[in-house]
């Protein structure tokens, strides 16, 4: 049986794939069963940040020589160690964390930890967002899902963006009623095309949730490990989270991992009285990816952010440029970049286009797509990507 049938017959998707079987990676590369090469501006939707094919990380996956597997309740020094590194490289008083399978289940945990340290249990959230798909995660993502799932948890409010002075408002009435659990959010919302809320707008959250007692989680399973040219966006806004969501490009993309980094508070009223456990949270050969693949971008930080700044600049110039059929507005930060058009559907005649010219991308809803190039690319690959892209507008 041919691949397309036997994924017919046997996995469910939401809807059919995209007509590329995919056998082989490399840097900024992916290669299909017929031979085909492609220049991979999705690098698997912000995770692959280091490129494919990383040699120090194949090197430790090939060298591994550790414990198949342990259980939760045991001490494993390599869990320890990811957890140090996390609490370094996270801002403010992060601290200790949730070991997860991906980014769902550490959205899931954050909010288990914010409704049993704050004993509340409604939360704020942006409106049209993205956290994952399980029921929790759904409650606090778009409320397009609550057409599909009719009981997610109650009390979940949205904020629709602009991210102005205007929301902020709306969401301190809400806080002072002193009976939200917990605001989380993208602090870049890449899942809403690259939004970046104005800096008066976090400010003003981060400030209000500390007076009402509300925690502010930061969902940073996208935007976090340099995708916007920082190690976390929170940075941008100088936020000191209670908690942080982490997966994606924690291992870039060479073994399955999330994190819930709490500060100490919060992470004390999850001990005893409630509890979390996830069999494959934290498996011991993606801890040391993981922990292989922070250290190379601590190592090599300073060029890589080199790199993000010329090759965000790089893809703005090119892409401002452009003769879309339609008019564009283009978001940028670092190399998490979305460009949005009022006219629906016409962003999937450009995917559709430069998929067949031989580039990668998605759109996302059915106005915007979205490029998140690795953040290593060379000029020449994003140029000949770009060309391609451009090529593909004369429809
Ligand atoms: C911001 C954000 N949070 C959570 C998730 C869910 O992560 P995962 O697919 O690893 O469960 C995603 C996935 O795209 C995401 O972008």
């Amino acid at each position: 049986m041919q691949v397309k049938e036997m994924d017919k017959k046997f996995l469910s998707r939401d809807l059919p794939p995209d007509d590329i079987e995919i056998v082989k990676s490399d840097g900024s590369f992916l290669f299909d069963s017929k031979g085909k090469k492609y220049i991979d501006f999705l690098m698997g939707w912000c995770v692959g940040n280091v490129g494919w094919g990383n040699q120090e990380i194949k090197e430790k996956i090939r060298k591994y020589n550790g414990p198949d597997y342990v259980n939760p309740n045991y001490l494993y020094k390599s869990w320890a160690e990811l957890a140090e590194l996390l609490a370094k490289i996270t801002p403010g008083k992060l601290q200790k964390s949730f070991r997860a399978t991906g980014g769902t289940e550490a959205v899931e945990i954050a909010l288990q930890a914010a409704m049993s340290h704050t004993k509340r249990q409604k939360f704020i959230s942006i409106e049209g967002s993205y956290h994952g798909h399980s029921i929790g995660a759904m409650s606090v993502g778009s409320s397009d899902f609550r057409g599909w799932y009719k009981n997610l948890l109650p009390d979940c409010y949205k904020i629709k963006p602009p991210l102005n002075d205007k929301a902020a408002n709306e969401v301190e009435k809400l806080l002072k009623q002193k009976d939200i659990a917990a605001l989380i959010m993208e602090p870049i919302i890449c899942n809403l095309g690259v939004i970046i809320p104005e800096k008066e707008f976090m400010t003003r959250v981060q400030s209000s949730c500390k007076k009402y007692g509300t925690l502010l989680i930061m969902d940073e399973v996208a935007t976090g490990f340099e995708r916007t040219g920082k190690m976390f966006a929170s940075e941008y806004f100088d936020i000191e989270p209670d908690i942080m969501c982490l997966a994606k490009g924690i291992t870039g993309g060479y073994g399955g991992l999330g994190a819930t980094i709490t500060t100490e508070e919060v992470a004390k009223s999850m001990e005893y009285e409630f509890s979390f456990y996830s069999t494959y949270g934290w498996h011991p050969l993606s801890v040391e990816i993981a922990i292989t693949n922070i250290k190379y971008i601590l190592k090599n930080k300073k060029q890589l952010e080199k790199n993000i700044y010329e090759m965000s600049k790089y893809f703005t110039e090119r892409l401002s440029k452009m003769k879309f059929k339609y008019p564009a507005k283009i978001h940028v930060k670092g190399l998490a970049i979305g460009v949005e058009f009022k006219k629906p559907n016409y962003v999937n005649q450009i995917v559709a286009q430069s998929r067949k010219n031989g580039v990668l991308f998605s759109s996302l809803g059915n106005t915007v797509f979205t490029l998140f190039p690795a953040l290593n690319i060379d000029k020449k690959t994003a140029e000949k990507g770009l060309n391609i892209l451009e090529k593909s507008l004369i429809l």
